[in-house]
């Protein structure tokens, strides 16, 4: 059976289970919150590690500003009502990212963190403004202005994974099969499973099914 610590999500389908549903892609936004808290709490009883889940892309600024406020403020409401509860499970949630918000959500996502910082059960990584290949380039950069020799093991101490070892899994809903900018990297040699469902859609048993196929994958790393 194959250790696994770290699963990766790329969350995609809202908006067109919204439209599907309620007649808004909001309304889908809203109700992937019902699922990211779902995953959260199996990924507890599954003994996760870490559990990174793409929100916001760098590539999402180009939607309507209607939506992008929208996301926005389900994430501020997300950090206000949510992180007592996190913090009471014992959940470590850091934000991965450029973070260049507004000072009121920069504030309460430091106090989320700084709140957080010392629970050790399960580690949230949440990508907002995220963006791959931003990450790799402020990564060359660091590293050739420290003038570190440029090896592997170098380069991810400037990642924004650092410390955190790389996802065994990768899941993306929403029926696409492309990375869309996300952990370009982590993911050399993650196990990736395409979901047919939407986001909103995807259940406790859904995620379960997933965890156990990967259980079975004979994981080669170049050997045989
Ligand atoms: C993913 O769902 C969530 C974000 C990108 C914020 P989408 O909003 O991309 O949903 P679809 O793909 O349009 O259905
Ligand atoms: C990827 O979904 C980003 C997030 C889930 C946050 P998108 O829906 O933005 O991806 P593309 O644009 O269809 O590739
Ligand atoms: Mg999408």
């Amino acid at each position: 059976m194959n250790p696994l610590k770290h699963v990766a999500i790329i969350m995609d389908g809202n908006g067109r289970w919204g439209i599907k549903y309620k007649n808004s892609r909001n309304a889908g936004h809203r109700a992937g919150l019902n699922t990211v808290q779902r995953i959260i709490n199996e990924s507890i009883n599954q003994k996760i590690k870490y559990l990174t889940l793409y929100a916001f892309s760098t590539e999402n600024w180009k939607r309507p500003k209607k939506e992008i406020n929208y996301l926005f403020k389900l994430l501020e409401n997300f950090l206000v009502s949510r992180i007592d509860e996190l913090h009471k499970q014992n959940i470590k949630l850091k934000i991965i990212g450029s973070k260049n918000f507004s000072l009121k959500l920069n504030k309460l996502i430091n106090l989320a963190e700084k709140k957080t910082s010392k629970n050790d059960k399960l580690q949230i990584n949440l990508a907002i403004n995220y963006g791959s290949k931003t990450e790799l380039i402020i990564a060359f950069k660091k590293m050739i202005k420290k003038k570190e020799n440029i090896n592997e093991k170098n380069f991810q101490k400037y990642l924004q994974t650092k410390n955190i070892p790389d996802p065994e899994i990768l899941i993306r809903t929403g029926n696409t099969k492309r990375l869309s900018n996300f952990l370009l990297w982590q993911l050399a040699y993650t196990e990736i499973f395409f979901e047919k469902k939407l986001w909103p859609a995807f259940s406790k048993n859904d995620f379960k099914r997933v965890l156990n196929k990967f259980k079975k994958v004979k994981r080669n790393f170049g050997s045989i």
